[in-house]
């Protein structure tokens, strides 16, 4: 068979283009390879697995809402942060006392921003009794340095996927991915129309308000409707998110995109499943599936990694990779919900208890867990994968 535009010699000239390279590399004496191959290095600023940052700027939203203006940390070999699609996270890599914890926080920015800027921006909500966000909160400051992971995640238009209308559910800090698509559309990078239905409590606890309100000024291709559940205030909707707040807003095709509290996810989840729409259009940010622990028994926890066994507590309500991060075990993670698959470890023995939905059934027969969202129900011993 001829191929178009090929000749029979070209053909040969392929088919024999492996023995012919064998025999240069073999006789060549003086032949150097390129080391640096230049779809690996293209791979690698896209993906890299750390970037080094430093805190540029801090600009207080609310009382319990902090935007945390990250820039390239030279000193430490980070020239340049890695380009991202509007709506990833990164992880942050914090160490605070003797525990290593890691959380993914979305990035708030729109891509455009950061190719301008060299910069990017994350959104952190105090979280009561969350070691990580009260850190951030109390702790950092402007000219610190940070870890991060590259750019992570799920959560993002894409366009031979998604309708082009979007309806994006938000609640409360969940505005945050949400923030970055509607920069996204507003630059010019996503070609979108999008809805946010945002629901808060009041309205103090609306975060990027004026932002959003300008956008909505400038094109018509973003519209913002608030819902408060505890204020009285004629300018906003009144209550939840419902079905038929929803209605309202629909086309004839829509993605949805849902960031929010847990309680919200449920709420909304079954609001979706009424309109029975292709799964390709409904997309969650990271969520954790409820799971009923058994309570706060003591277990032991032997984790092997490194040609080391550390013995560690965990507790029948605390996933297998709080404890680690307690003890200071360098455990791999970036999603902390069983999504990414970072955490992948063998689980040598012991009886445990997962919320895990997207495990791979291989890994299910062979003994991984995802330790994020992993708990124990016995003594557990686990291999981590280094
Ligand atoms: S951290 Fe992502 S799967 Fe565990």
């Amino acid at each position: 068979m001829e191929l178009k535009g090929l000749s029979k010699k070209d053909m040969l000239r392929f088919k024999n283009l492996a023995n012919e390279r064998e025999k240069v590399i073999k006789t060549e004496k003086n032949l150097k390879l390129d080391l640096s191959y230049k779809t690996n290095e293209v791979a690698k600023s896209l993906h890299p697995t750390v970037q080094y940052v430093k805190v540029d700027n801090i600009i207080k939203e609310n009382e319990n809402v902090k935007t945390f203006v990250l820039a390239p940390d030279e000193s430490l070999g980070t020239t340049k942060l890695a380009y991202f699609q509007a709506g990833q996270y990164v992880s942050l890599k914090v160490k605070i006392g003797t525990g290593i914890y890691r959380r993914p926080y979305s990035i708030s920015c729109s891509p455009k921003y950061t190719l301008k800027e060299n910069k990017y921006t994350i959104t952190v909500k105090r979280v009561k009794d969350g070691i990580v966000s009260n850190y951030l909160f109390d702790k950092v400051e402007i000219g610190d340095q940070l870890e991060i992971s590259g750019p992570a995640g799920n959560f993002y238009y894409q366009p031979l996927r998604d309708s082009q209308n979007i309806i994006a559910i938000a609640g409360g800090s969940g505005i945050t991915p949400i923030f970055s698509i509607a920069r996204a559309i507003f630059d010019g990078v996503i070609d979108a129309n999008m809805v946010i239905l945002y629901g808060n409590k009041t309205k103090n606890d609306i975060i990027f308000s004026e932002q959003l309100d300008d956008m909505v000024c400038k094109t018509n291709k973003i519209k913002v409707v608030n819902v408060l559940s505890e204020d009285e205030d004629t300018e906003f909707e009144k209550g939840f998110i419902t079905k038929d707040l929803i209605d309202k807003y629909l086309s004839e095709e829509n993605s949805f995109f849902v960031c929010g509290p847990k309680e919200m996810y449920q709420y909304i989840n079954e609001i979706l499943k009424e309109y029975a729409i292709p799964k390709k259009f409904v997309r969650h940010d990271l969520f954790m599936s409820d799971i009923e622990t058994k309570g706060d028994e003591e277990y032991n926890l032997l984790v092997m990694y490194n040609d080391m066994e550390v013995n560690i507590k965990c507790y029948g309500d605390k996933t297998l990779l709080a404890a680690m991060e307690e003890a200071g075990i360098p455990a791999l993670s970036r999603c902390h919900v069983g999504e990414c698959g970072f955490c992948r470890s063998k689980l040598i023995s012991g009886k445990v208890k997962t919320f895990d939905t997207h495990l791979r059934s291989a890994d299910r027969r062979f003994s991984y867990i995802h330790p994020c969202s992993t708990y124990p129900e016995s003594d557990v011993v686990i291999k981590l994968p280094f």
